[in-house]
């Protein structure tokens, strides 16, 4: 017996579920630093203008072959045409998409796991418990592992509970909640002394960077990270879509979303760096570049943080508040992607499904948690560099060439009466054969050099 498949119940509903995906550690913590270190307001437009030439053309790949599918990477891929070999290359690169999706879950979780601690120690201090606090941010196996188990645990509930009552209920309730943490931190850290200088040195362009390679690496790199693309989370996503939504109006307003929260975190980070640096701290790193890593967050935030006075662990509650959410919503698309794939393979439910698949992946987790030099980076290096612009890649040569134009049309008037007539339908399809694998490919090559 087939059941039936669920889907999102509006189009707010998969707009906050995608934008929940795409919004993220990446755009909180990754975007600002990279903007600042790399010309400030130049990496911005740089960025921009990648996020819409490069990412959003392979997103509405990823979301109009979810919805012409209607299932997982893997079933969606290999159905797409009766030729054997076709068959086999949808099945080979929908199962590296798996891969892809569960090693970037296995690191992230991990990550999420030390926001949620960095969450807990302020919540602490406040009722008097301080030591116990101090457990929750102290580098250690068994907190790594248990706040990687809760977080994860937490994901599952919210997967198994399916498409309209877990990933939507909670997305649309939390993507709110993110911006108005957000709004009111940045109100509150540009009236602290120092906060302008920040401001400065996100917003004031330096062009002499803008052709350096590397800032476009990192840029591009940071933009396929930040939409959630290529590893098949933006499929899954779009395979619950209604037919009557328009397809490219809402691929922009996911960029759009995605790209506004990065901005604004920008105006949150930088000058609260700042600010910090007034205080006191030091952030800029021996290369003099502003401190980027785990150090800007687990150290110069909470210094900043405690000079605050009374007012600081509720800054800080909220501020690792919003990383938790930030990441939460990111991490149940990803598990979302194997869950979907095995449910829909094996027949069997999701409730079953669902914490068999999370204890798999935390088995990873804990693995690199015990490897921590070894693997960490090595897996975020894999996944991000390697598979993330690749299965990027492979998915527009899928929506391109594979999927016959006329059906690529068919499915995308379906919530676009006319799209025949638009300017996106007159572009995107040769973009998505041609171009846009080619400038993937250009800045992959780069990147190995
Ligand atoms: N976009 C998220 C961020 O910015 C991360 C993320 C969520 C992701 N789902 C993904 C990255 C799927 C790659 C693939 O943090």
């Amino acid at each position: 017996m087939t059941q039936a498949r669920g889907q999102f119940s509006s189009k707010i509903g998969f707009l906050m579920a995608a934008a929940g995906s795409a919004v993220g550690l990446g755009n909180i913590w990754g975007f600002p630093t990279q903007a600042a270190n790399n010309g400030g307001a130049a990496f911005v437009l740089v960025y921009l203008v990648l996020a819409f030439v490069v990412a959003y053309p392979a997103l509405m790949a990823e979301i109009t072959l979810g919805r012409y599918a209607r299932s997982n990477i893997v079933t969606a891929l290999g159905g797409l045409s009766p030729t054997p070999w076709k068959r086999w290359a949808g099945w080979i690169t929908g199962g590296m998409g798996l891969l892809v999706a569960s090693l970037i879950l296995g690191f992230y979780t991990i990550v999420a796991g030390w926001m949620l601690g960095a969450f807990i120690e302020p919540g602490a201090s406040l009722i008097g418990a301080d030591a116990l606090g101090q457990w929750f941010v102290t580098d250690g196996f068994t907190r790594n592992l248990l706040l990687c188990f809760v977080f994860s645990a937490f994901c599952a509930w919210v997967i198994a509970r399916g498409i309209e009552q877990g990933i939507e209920a909670w997305c649309t309730r939390l993507m709110p909640l993110l911006a108005a943490i957000l709004i009111g931190l940045i109100v509150y850290v540009l009236q602290q002394p120092g906060a302008s200088d920040g401001l400065r040195t996100y917003l004031i362009p330096d062009f002499s960077r803008i052709t350096d390679p590397d800032l476009l690496l990192g840029a591009m790199g940071q933009a396929f990270f930040s939409l959630s693309l290529g590893a098949g989370a933006m499929l899954i996503y779009g395979s619950y879509l209604k037919r009557d939504d328009s397809l490219p109006r809402l691929g922009v307003e996911v960029t759009l979303l995605d790209t506004s929260i990065a901005f604004i975190a920008g105006l949150l980070v930088i000058p609260a760096m700042y600010v910090a640096q007034a205080q006191g701290a030091t952030i800029f790193g021996e290369d003099g570049n502003l401190l980027a890593g785990p150090a800007l967050i687990f150290q110069v935030l909470p210094s900043l943080f405690d000079g605050m006075g009374a007012a600081g662990p509720w800054v800080a509650l909220a501020f690792f508040a919003l990383m938790t959410i930030a990441a939460l919503t990111s991490a149940i698309s990803m598990l979302e992607v194997p869950v979907a794939t095995l449910t829909e393979i094996t027949g069997r439910p999701r409730t079953l499904i669902t914490p068999l698949v999370s204890l798999a992946i935390f088995g990873l987790s804990t693995l690199l948690i015990f490897n921590m030099d070894a693997l960490f980076d090595l897996t975020i290096v894999v996944a991000t560099r390697f598979g993330q612009p690749l299965l990027g890649l492979a998915l527009c040569l899928f929506a391109g060439w594979v999927l016959h134009r006329d059906k690529l049309l068919e499915e995308m008037r379906e919530g676009h009466p006319g799209i025949e007539r638009t300017l996106f339908w007159k572009i995107w399809p040769v973009y998505v054969r041609v171009i846009c694998p080619l400038l993937i490919l250009a800045v992959f090559v780069q990147s190995l050099r």
